[in-house]
């Protein structure tokens, strides 16, 4: 896969005019745009169609996190926007997870729709190790949890996770390739973490076996966001 298919920017802004600029301004190096809970929650549907006019793919990040029923449904709702991506909590448990690929795959057949990567979130890359087993409680480390969510995301017939860079290699040993992993977390050396703990430079996520890097601050926070962005397709090239 070309390295510009690889990545794919966060539309993290709530003003629809600001994002599809953004969604304008970069269209030559990106093909895929990620809508998050701050967008989506200004907007709706109407900035997820807006994309798809410029004939771009959206990645919904709304990361589900209910009960079966609640979660299948509103799949089934994201699945009729034609998002090419959009994703669950991995926690919300196992037949969530089944019963939401299993209508997905029945409701695309049924009114013939292009079928969405359904992608189960790991542990959220803000998270450090400290973090998961004080505050949460774990007495395992991170990737051992994450590797235990995604052979359940995997089971339950997902196309892939999302996890950071710091998880990827322990995945692709125990599952393997044609599992899709996504990656957020990215930070090139030259920017700074923010609320990331668990981060990672592109070139060592995709070295890793990363299939795709979310980025976004690392790009729509510097001051010369093209440049931003051609040098982490320039890491990602070389990786
Ligand atoms: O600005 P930055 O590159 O840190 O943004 C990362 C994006 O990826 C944010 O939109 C965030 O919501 C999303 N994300 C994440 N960690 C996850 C899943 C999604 O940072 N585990």
């Amino acid at each position: 896969m070309p390295a510009r298919e690889r990545l794919i920017l966060a539309l993290d802004v709530n003003d629809p005019v600001h994002a599809l600029n953004i969604v304008d301004r970069f269209s030559e190096w990106v093909t895929t745009f990620k809508v998050g809970l701050e967008l989506f929650t200004t907007r709706g549907p109407d900035i997820v169609k807006k994309i798809h006019d410029r004939c771009k793919k959206v990645f919904l990040d709304l990361k589900f996190h209910d009960i079966p029923n609640t979660v299948v449904k509103a799949s089934i709702v994201v699945t009729r926007l034609g998002v090419f991506m959009f994703n669950l909590h991995a926690s919300g448990g196992f037949e969530m997870m089944r019963l939401t690929s299993e209508t997905v795959v029945e409701t695309c057949l049924k009114e013939n729709l292009p079928r969405p990567k359904i992608i189960a979130v790991t542990v959220l890359t803000s998270i450090s190790q400290d973090e998961f087993k004080k505050d949460m409680g774990y007495q395992h480390g991170i990737r051992t949890h994450v590797k235990h969510l995604s052979a359940m995301a995997h089971r339950a017939g997902l196309d892939g996770v999302v996890a950071s860079g710091h998880e990827v290699s322990a995945i692709r040993n125990s599952i393997g390739s044609g599992f899709i992993i996504v990656t957020p977390g990215i930070r090139p050396s030259w920017s700074p973490p923010d609320d990331q703990k668990r981060t990672m430079t592109p070139k060592e996520a995709l070295r890793n076996g990363a299939d795709y890097l979310v980025v976004g601050r690392a790009v729509l926070s510097q001051t010369d966001p093209e440049k931003a962005i051609e040098l982490i397709l320039l890491e990602m090239l070389s990786s």
